[in-house]
């Protein structure tokens, strides 16, 4: 007999068929889901995300068979790597079905698929029996949401229903792959750093045998919606690269940030409102895998905490490629890198 649906899913569920928006949890984040088949709902997303329409959206699947009716091609590098790393944190970028409409794609002839690992995730998307897509659950440009508590208050004006699932356990978003299949051979590019790692995915290919060339040069037209700025937290975020005092660090951002513009591709730059005093130091743990977990929290706890400004200071510990997504996330946050 099969299992009742849990009240929760069932209601995010007719929210979907309804044409409106669900906060989804994830491993990774928080989505924020509609229907791909109801393009009134996938505009919502955009208008309530405050997105610009070039940035395109992943589209979630709960099988690999769903992940077929996508895509128009599937290769053996493809399903060699959903049988690695899904349902988790990788988004697989590939030829764009037209089952998909292109305001999704943002008009890319590619599609973002990824099946998400956190169970309420994948009970919503079987529920529903269409693929959803979701971008990160925040305002453009802002930190992400790792707790239904961030989603509710990022949009506590808009209509849109939040799963409470827990706090996510990966922390920052997948990692986007450029999967290309040609003559048998697998050519990939990595558009977003995340948990799944260059190396992992090159020693899954070559455990299955498949041939492989990584390319590490990508144009903007392959890889949108990754402006120089996003996952801003409330207050400024000083990245610390060199061997600075607090005194000097408050110094050096007193000066720079004022010189900054104000917004930087559709990105507002976080400056401080008064005289700078108080400063708060982002503190994470060493090991990658539970500073990600902490990241996105930490960012805004710390920018909640009543500081002026936020730092975090590179260590020679985070000079390995796990550490990657972090500092992808921390250099984009940061309004200055000194
Ligand atoms: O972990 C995640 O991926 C989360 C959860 C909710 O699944 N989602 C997420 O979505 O981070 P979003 O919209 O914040 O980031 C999606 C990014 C886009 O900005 C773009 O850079 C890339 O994925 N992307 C999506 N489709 C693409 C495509 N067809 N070609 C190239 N890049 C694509
Ligand atoms: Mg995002």
């Amino acid at each position: 007999m099969k299992k009742p649906m849990n009240a929760e899913i069932l209601k995010a569920k007719e929210r979907l068929d309804a044409g409106k928006l669900v906060g989804m949890p994830t491993e990774t984040v928080y989505g924020l889901a509609a229907r791909i088949d109801l393009l009134k709902a996938v505009e919502q997303i955009f208008t309530v995300k405050e997105r610009p329409f070039f940035d395109p959206l992943i589209v979630h699947i709960s099988s690999v068979e769903q992940a077929k009716t996508v895509t128009t091609h599937w290769g053996k590098a493809a399903q060699v790597l959903a049988d690695n790393f899904w349902p988790g944190p990788l988004t697989m970028v590939l030829p764009r079905a037209a089952t998909v409409n292109e305001m999704i794609t943002s008009g890319l002839p590619t599609v973002g698929i990824r099946m998400p690992a956190h169970p309420m995730a994948q009970e919503l998307i079987k529920a529903v029996g269409v693929p959803l897509a979701a971008p990160s659950a925040n305002k453009f440009g802002r930190t992400s949401p790792t707790s239904a508590a961030h989603v509710r208050s990022e949009f506590i004006n808009d209509d849109v229903y939040v799963l409470e699932g827990g706090d996510c356990q990966i922390g920052i978003e997948s990692t986007v792959l450029l999967l290309k299949e040609e003559n048998n051979k697998a050519i990939f590019s990595v558009l977003r750093k995340g948990h799944v790692v260059r190396s992992d995915i090159e020693q899954a290919l070559k455990k299955a045998q498949v041939p492989f060339e990584y390319l590490e040069a990508v144009s903007k037209k392959e890889s949108p919606g990754h402006m120089k700025h996003h996952y801003m937290p409330a207050i400024p975020l000083i990245l610390v690269k060199s061997e600075l005092s607090v005194q000097e660090i408050i110094n050096a951002a007193e000066k720079a940030l004022n010189e900054m513009p104000d917004v930087v591709e559709d990105v507002k730059i976080q400056k401080p409102q008064n005289k700078i005093q108080k400063i708060v130091e982002l503190k994470l743990s060493s090991d990658a895998a539970l500073a990600s977990r902490e990241l996105y929290a930490s960012m805004r706890k710390s920018a909640e905490s009543g500081a002026d400004l936020i730092y975090f200071k590179m260590k020679p510990a985070h000079l390995n490629e796990h550490w990657e997504g972090i500092f992808d996330r921390l250099t984009k946050a940061a309004s200055l890198i000194l």
